[in-house]
This record gives structure tokens, sequence and C-alpha cells, in this order.
């Protein structure tokens, strides 16, 4: 496929079904109805992906607190498999990025990815996110149940990454 124009759209109570679809074929693992719910009223930085103008993928991210520092989590980045490595991973990612930017605040950007997920980890590490833990049986339907996490510092001291620390989210912004 060529390379076309990508645009990100709104999340909203009209398409979030679309998001659903999307992820269902997407993503291993399954999310519930409660996580769509939570999405439209906890998830700050939720959008779609279209390429020219159909959808085909999705980003959602929220804010995570530990020992009071506050870190951006990807909960999910993805496209459907016939729009890989079109450029579309990287316009979620550089509006995330963007929005860390913007907000100046964060300590560090994470995520977590199945051990086996090669094209998510070269992605990732393209744009500067390092294997910071290994989380055994992190997931419980699949296989491989180990997930690496990936995090990418946005200190200027290197302050921003600190392994094991979102085990002990601080529960007031725990969606
Ligand atoms: C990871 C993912 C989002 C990347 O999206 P994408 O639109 O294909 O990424 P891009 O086209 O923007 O790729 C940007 C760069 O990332 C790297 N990259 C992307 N896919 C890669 C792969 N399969 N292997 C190695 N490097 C890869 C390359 O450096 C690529 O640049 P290039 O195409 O010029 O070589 C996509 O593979 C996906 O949806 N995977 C399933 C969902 C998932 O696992 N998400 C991660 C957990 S949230």
């Amino acid at each position: 496929m060529t390379r076309g124009r990508t645009e990100l759209g709104d999340v909203t109570v009209h398409n979030i079904k679309q998001l659903k679809r999307l992820n269902q074929v997407i993503f291993p693992v399954t999310y519930n109805d409660k996580f769509y719910k939570d999405l439209l009223e906890v998830c700050e930085h939720a959008k779609l992906a279209y390429f020219n103008d159909i959808v085909v993928g999705g980003v959602c991210c929220r804010e995570f607190r530990t020992y009071g520092i506050r870190k951006l989590y990807i909960m999910t980045l993805g496209c459907l498999a016939p729009y890989r490595r079109l450029g579309i991973g990287t316009v979620m990612l550089e509006h995330v990025l963007k929005l860390c930017e913007q907000d100046g605040q964060y300590a560090s950007i994470f995520l977590h990815v199945q051990v086996n997920n090669e094209s998510a980890i070269g992605f990732y590490e393209k744009f500067g996110f390092k294997i910071v833990d290994r989380k055994e049986n992190y997931y419980k339907r699949i296989e491989p149940a180990d997930a690496f996490v990936l995090e990418k510092d946005l200190t200027t001291d290197g302050s921003g990454v600190s392994p094991g620390e979102e085990e002990v989210e601080e529960k007031s912004v725990a969606a």
C-alpha cells in the first residue's frame, strides 16, 4: 500500500464502538465494556487514526501517579495489520509525545508489551523507549504471558525511569 493521508480524530460516545472493534482485531487482550466506559471519562488522550478517511487505528493513554511522580501510560496504541509500516503508528505516538511536551511535567511515558512483540519493541525503540523491566505472568490468558515494560525518560536529569514503581500506583488516580 502506498503512503496516504493520516489524520487523528477524537473518540466520542458516537464512535467508541469503532475503537472497541479495532482493538478486538489488533490486540490479543480483550478490553471489557468498563474499559471503554472509563475511557470516555478517565482517558485524557484517546484518538482514532484515519488513513485516507478510513478508520484504521487508535491510541489511548492515561495519567499514572506513583510516589507523587506523574507518568503517562499508553494503554493501547495500534493499527490494523494491512496499514502497518505506513507511518500511522508514528503519527499516533508523535501526538502523545507532543502532549507530554506541552504538559512539561511528565517524568516518563511507559507501556507494557508482550515479550515476543518484536514489531512494537522495534517501533518504540526507534523513539527512544528502553526495556526497563520484565513482568512475569503479566497476561492471564495469552502466551507468552510475560510483558516487557518499555519506558522513555522525559526528564533532563535522567531521573524519570524507575522500574517497578508502576506497581504502586496511587489509588486516587487509578482507573
Ligand atoms: C507497533 C505498531 C503500532 C507500529 O505501527 P506502524 O504504523 O506500523 O509504525 P510506523 O509505520 O509508524 O513505523 C515507524 C518505525 O517503527 C519501526 N517499526 C515499525 N514496525 C516495525 C517492525 N515490524 N519491525 C521493526 N521495526 C518496526 C521502524 O523503524 C519504522 O520505520 P520504517 O517503516 O521507516 O522502517 C503496529 O505494529 C501495531 O499496531 N502493532 C499491534 C499493536 C501493538 O502491539 N501495539 C503496541 C503495544 S501498545
